[in-house]
């Protein structure tokens, strides 16, 4: 399977794809594939002729150089799972090759980017928007996958392609756990295993959002008053924001809806950690 770094590259094996009109599947991440990333890889490859996965850890949407410097990178072993999950190609630019001096265009989505991770990572959604919206153009997907776990970025995509006339389906995927409920994420490696083991307390914390949901308690804040006594038993966590929002607008509801989304976002030690889930009438 071929990693691909240079953009001319790229350009002349998608080309010939189309030319040959094969459907293109298209997942793109910053690397340390766990099986979350590896879910998407699967689906993706199930649904078209040619699986892409981007490798790329964006500088422009880290808010903390020391998050950048600390994020996870391995090529050779994301590769490796990657062509098992049925990967075709790996794409792994440069940065200078995506951001050549004189790079001054910007992709804004303007109200989605404010709340949530918005407010807490400024410039975050700025970044990811405009470097989905380069992949998007160099990659020419015919479907894109993206997981649930990071939900108001998947909303942003969604009005990305919307807005910007992308002919590129959308997948949005469920989150896969790790058996103690724990979202699986590239960040988790930096986690010490008793934070690993506490860090499973962020699922028991939507759970009980969707319960009371369930059970048919209407009133947001309640639930987030709930959901914030739960998260505040884990020793050491420092809770940045729990809501139950509105899954178009990502407003705080007021008196909850369905489908309903819960976000929630910690700190465990040094290392920010997010979560998130859809409670809608169907399962799932
Ligand atoms: P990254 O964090 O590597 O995630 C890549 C994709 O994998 C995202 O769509 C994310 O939602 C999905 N994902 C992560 N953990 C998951 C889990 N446990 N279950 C299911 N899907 C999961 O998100 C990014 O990279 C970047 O912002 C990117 C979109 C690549 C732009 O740089």
């Amino acid at each position: 399977m071929p990693i691909v770094r240079g953009l001319p590259r790229l350009k002349a094996i998608i080309g010939d794809l189309k030319k040959k009109g094969r459907t293109i599947g298209f997942v793109p991440t910053m690397g340390a594939l766990h099986e979350g990333h590896l879910s998407l890889i699967r689906q993706a490859a199930k649904e078209n002729d040619f699986v892409v996965v981007s490798v790329f850890v964006n500088p422009i949407q880290f808010d903390r150089e020391s998050d950048f410097s600390s994020y996870p990178r391995g090529l050779r072993s994301d590769a490796r799972r990657a062509a098992e999950a049925g990967c075709d190609l790996i794409f792994a630019p440069s940065a200078g090759a995506l951001y050549p001096p004189g790079f001054q265009t910007f992709v804004d989505v303007t109200r989605l980017s404010l709340p949530w991770e918005g407010r807490a990572r400024p410039g975050h959604f700025r970044g990811v928007a405009t470097v989905v919206a380069k992949l998007f153009n160099l990659v020419s997907p015919t479907r894109a996958y993206f997981g649930r776990k990071d939900a108001q970025q998947a909303r942003l995509v969604q009005q990305l392609i919307e807005d910007l006339h992308f002919p590129v389906i959308l997948r949005v995927r469920p989150t896969v756990r790790e058996s103690g409920g724990l979202a699986m994420s590239s960040r988790n490696s930096l986690l010490s295993p008793s934070e690993r083991r506490r860090a499973s307390g962020i699922f028991d914390a939507l759970q009980e959002g969707g319960r009371l949901i369930k059970c048919g308690q209407r009133r947001g804040e309640a639930i987030s008053r709930r959901m914030r006594v739960v998260l505040r038993r884990i020793p050491d966590v420092k809770i940045d924001y729990v809501a139950v929002v509105n899954p178009k607008t990502l407003e705080p509801l007021k008196t909850v809806r369905l489908p309903a989304a819960i976000l929630a976002a910690v700190w465990m030690g040094g290392v920010r950690l997010i979560d998130g889930c859809v409670v809608s009438t169907k399962k799932g």
